[in-house]
């Protein structure tokens, strides 16, 4: 098949003599059956793969759609769809390009080897690099103060170095020191024109306090040569820059909840704080993204057709028409919203300069430390109120797709100090009675009881264990 080359639509920064190249293996039998992991995932159910396959083909032997209705991190959509056709759904964008990056890789092989090259290049680049030069190299300096001992400067970085903080009037609370570099950088990118459109957001939402500058800064020059791809490759780029983020950030489990914390709860700064920032934040971006992007190209098309959603669950189960055979659900159980640990993935794709919610203590106001999205989905599942028609709402629709439900559940375990759920196994097995004739509970990962039934009292589920709840019409 003779290689697209995805110059002709990447637009005015760019060399045309310039070409961009890496062959696609399309078949790489390796890569099926083998889970991945493309992003840092609370809740992932990447050790569960095969005992939920396995479930779901018991359930249903005719190899027809499963619907995975809360896809998450696309884990579950990818290993399932080796085996049959998947429909995948979340609410949120940045799953939305992750399942369509794994399932439904470019059927033409495009070729991207020196795509980082032309980033790098690029006139963007160049101009983003000198509006915010300053703010790189006080970072270093921070660093280093920080490695000899003197931590002041590199906690007060973390917690004020944002630049949209700075831009929202919220500056004043910096040292000097700082507010001047701040200052300066904000005038650059004014005078560049850049504090409206996507082209700087990463390095003014989470620069420093994320990510390093320079990381952010190679962020946003990878995405503004993404945006002129042509669509049907855009998806694979961008996929490969979320799993890209998730490794490099710089912070504790790798999620977006808050930036690291400088300093204890005392006030005083964290010894190691200087090693800790260093760490990740001198990862490369651009050959980390190298290294994920050969990932996701690598991905093998499978001989089905998957579909992927972004969309409310409700919505979805009324909007598929397909012969859906089983849905598997792994809604939230617990008062965290997804959207609060995912929201600099959901911002990475959307581009969309979004409002910043704020947040006072003791009187003093300023953007929140995590610089939140002020419409950040809340689902109903998190909220104690909802939770249970949220709930209600999921087996009566799946019922009313004639479908199985394998739902994903793990009971509270106060001993490893889990999160409370919101609703108790026993209440949703009360839900899924209504709708349903045959229902049970088995017990993932525990083969000592690894087949529960609870309606034999014969249980003796491992509380600490992740449960599958088998909901079938018959
Ligand atoms: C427990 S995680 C799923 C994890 C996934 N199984 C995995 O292995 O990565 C729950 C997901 O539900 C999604 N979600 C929450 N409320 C939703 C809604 N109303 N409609 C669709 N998806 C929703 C969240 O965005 C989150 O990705």
């Amino acid at each position: 098949m003779k290689n697209q080359n995805v110059l002709d639509s990447i637009g005015p920064d760019i060399d045309s003599n310039m070409s961009i190249q890496l062959n696609l293996p399309f078949e790489s039998a390796l890569q099926f059956q083998k889970a991945i992991r493309p992003i840092h995932y609370l809740g992932s159910k990447l050790r569960f793969v095969d005992f939920i396959r396995s479930t779901i083909d018991a359930v249903d032997s005719t190899g027809g759609y499963v619907c995975d209705l809360f896809a998450g991190s696309g884990t579950v959509s990818k290993y399932l769809s080796n085996t049959r056709p998947v429909i995948s759904v979340d609410i949120q964008e940045y799953t939305r390009v992750i399942c369509s990056a794994l399932l439904n890789p470019p059927c033409k092989p495009y070729q991207f080897d020196n795509f980082i090259d032309l980033c790098a290049k690029s006139e963007h680049s160049k101009k983003l690099r000198w509006a915010i030069d300053p703010l790189i190299n006080y970072e270093s300096m921070c660093i280093r103060r920080a490695l000899e001992g003197d931590l002041f400067s590199l906690c007060e970085l973390i917690e004020n170095g944002s630049i949209i903080g700075f831009e929202r009037g919220f500056g004043k609370q910096c040292s000097p020191e700082l507010f001047k570099i701040l200052k300066k950088v904000s005038s650059h990118l004014a005078e560049l024109n850049l504090l409206e459109g996507p082209e700087a957001l990463i390095v003014r939402y989470y620069g420093g306090l994320y990510f390093s500058y320079e990381q952010a800064l190679q962020l946003d020059v990878l995405l503004e040569l993404i945006s002129r791809v042509p669509k049907e490759i855009r998806d694979t780029l961008l996929a490969a820059i979320l799993s890209t983020a998730s490794e490099i950030v710089n912070t504790v489990g790798k999620q977006f909840a808050q930036p690291i914390r400088p300093r204890k709860s005392d006030g005083t700064p964290k010894k190691y704080i200087g090693k800790r920032v260093q760490r990740d934040r001198s990862i490369d971006v651009f050959s980390t993204f190298q290294r994920w992007l050969k990932c996701y190209v690598t991905q093998p098309r499978t001989e089905y057709i998957h579909k992927v959603y972004k969309m409310d669950y409700l919505n979805a189960l009324d909007l598929i028409d397909d012969d859906v055979k089983v849905v598997y659900a792994d809604p939230p159980y617990t008062r965290d919203h997804y959207s609060r640990f995912y929201h600099v993935l959901e911002t990475i794709c959307l581009r969309d300069n979004p409002k910043i919610s704020t947040t006072s203590v003791n009187g003093k106001t300023n953007v929140s430390r995590g610089i939140y999205r002020q419409d950040r989905h809340q689902s109903p599942f998190c909220i104690k109120s909802k939770a249970s028609s949220a709930f209600e709402g999921l087996f009566q629709k799946v019922r009313g797709l004639e479908s199985s439900l394998v739902l994903s559940y793990s009971p509270f375990d106060k001993d490893k100090k889990a999160r409370p759920r919101l609703i108790t196994i026993d209440k949703l097995e009360n839900i899924a009675k209504k709708y349903y004739n045959k229902v049970s509970v088995v017990s993932i990962g525990n083969s000592s009881h690894s087949k529960l039934n609870r309606s034999d009292k014969n249980f003796d589920i491992s509380y600490s264990a992740e449960v599958l709840m088998i909901c079938e019409p018959k």
